[in-house]
């Protein structure tokens, strides 16, 4: 007798029945850069279909977003000035705590996300001050506490700090509680990579590191242990969401990470991923909808709770299109 799998793959209908994974709009956090200025929506060359706003047409994107289904966003900003210490980061006037007020005072129950990194807002393009020549951990971590409660009380739900630093989800969870902050919640960018996939953000954000590279302070593609690591610390530290970053090439460390975590899980699919794809759609060489759609699900089955993905607008409208 011959085991026939097919049964189960000989209708739509029968398929939809035995599907393991499935993908919601709710599932994605879509990332969105802020700059300066108004009626600004400049497109990202490497990242076609994505822009630079400024706060006013932010919102209106926002708005799109929210529209569409999609529960949240990720603000990135682009600074009027950097300097040694990054210090417009934790300004009450900054870019992104502007952003983050406009759009909580139009969509009050969309949930607004802050990166919480110095990389932007530093002439040096590192994620914390640097002391001989070399990021200094403890002294970052107060600008990053700082960073994060003037995020806070700008009205984000979520800190997401992507810095790396040893020990700053304690410090940003300090910082936060002792400013009444009880209830912001920490994704914290658990297990980050040194990946060369973040190349075309630093495009978007401006923040490519001005010497030297990020190896000090992110992760060795090549360890997974030390995945589980950072994920179980930053848990104890207080993280309510860890994060694994990027995510096509991580799929292994998503897998161990969610078996071994007791708290969601999210994943960025990240600039270098999505300029892959629209480059070799461009080209007429691949499907890029499909492959879209089949990345995200990967990343789902994968073990992905949420899914940070410059994707979510589009995959949104495709979800719509399938229902
Ligand atoms: C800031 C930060 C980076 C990304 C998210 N937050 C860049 C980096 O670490 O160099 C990358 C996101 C992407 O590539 O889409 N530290």
């Amino acid at each position: 007798m011959i085991i026939r799998p097919r049964r189960l793959r000989r209708t739509p209908a029968i398929r939809d029945m035995v599907r393991e994974t499935t993908l919601s709009v709710k599932d994605f956090i879509a990332p969105l850069f802020v700059k300066p200025g108004k009626g600004k929506k400049d497109p990202i060359s490497s990242m076609p279909g994505q822009y630079q706003f400024s706060v006013d047409t932010l919102v209106k994107e926002a708005w799109e977003l929210w529209g569409l289904g999609i529960p949240s966003v990720i603000l990135f900003g682009l600074p009027d000035k950097k300097d040694a210490t990054g210090s417009r980061s934790w300004a009450d006037d900054g870019i992104v705590q502007l952003a983050v007020s406009a759009i909580k005072n139009k969509l009050p129950d969309m949930v607004v996300i802050t990166d919480v990194c110095l990389c932007e807002y530093t002439d040096h393009g590192h994620c914390g001050i640097i002391k001989d020549g070399a990021v200094d951990n403890d002294a970052t971590l107060e600008l990053l506490a700082r960073q994060a409660v003037s995020h806070a009380r700008a009205g984000a739900d979520f800190v997401a700090p992507s810095d790396m630093m040893d020990g700053r989800v304690a410090a940003i969870r300090k910082a936060l509680d002792e400013e009444d902050f009880q209830n912001i919640c920490i994704l914290s960018y658990a297990v980050k990579y040194e990946s060369a996939f973040y190349g075309p953000f630093r495009e978007a954000a401006d923040s490519a590191p001005q010497f030297g590279d990020r190896s000090g302070y992110q992760m060795d593609p090549a360890n997974a242990l030390e995945a589980l690591k950072e994920a179980e610390l930053d848990m104890e530290e207080g993280a309510d969401i860890i994060m694994v970053k990027p995510a096509l090439p991580y799929l292994d460390i998503i897998a161990r990470v969610r078996d071994m975590s007791l708290v969601p899980v999210a994943a960025y699919n990240v600039s270098g991923e999505y300029a892959m794809v629209k480059a070799a759609e461009a080209n007429g060489w691949i499907d890029g909808k499909r492959i879209m759609m089949e990345m995200l699900i990967s990343i789902k089955r994968a073990g992905a709770d949420l899914i940070l993905t410059y994707f979510a607008k589009e995959a949104a409208g495709r979800l719509k299109i399938e229902d």
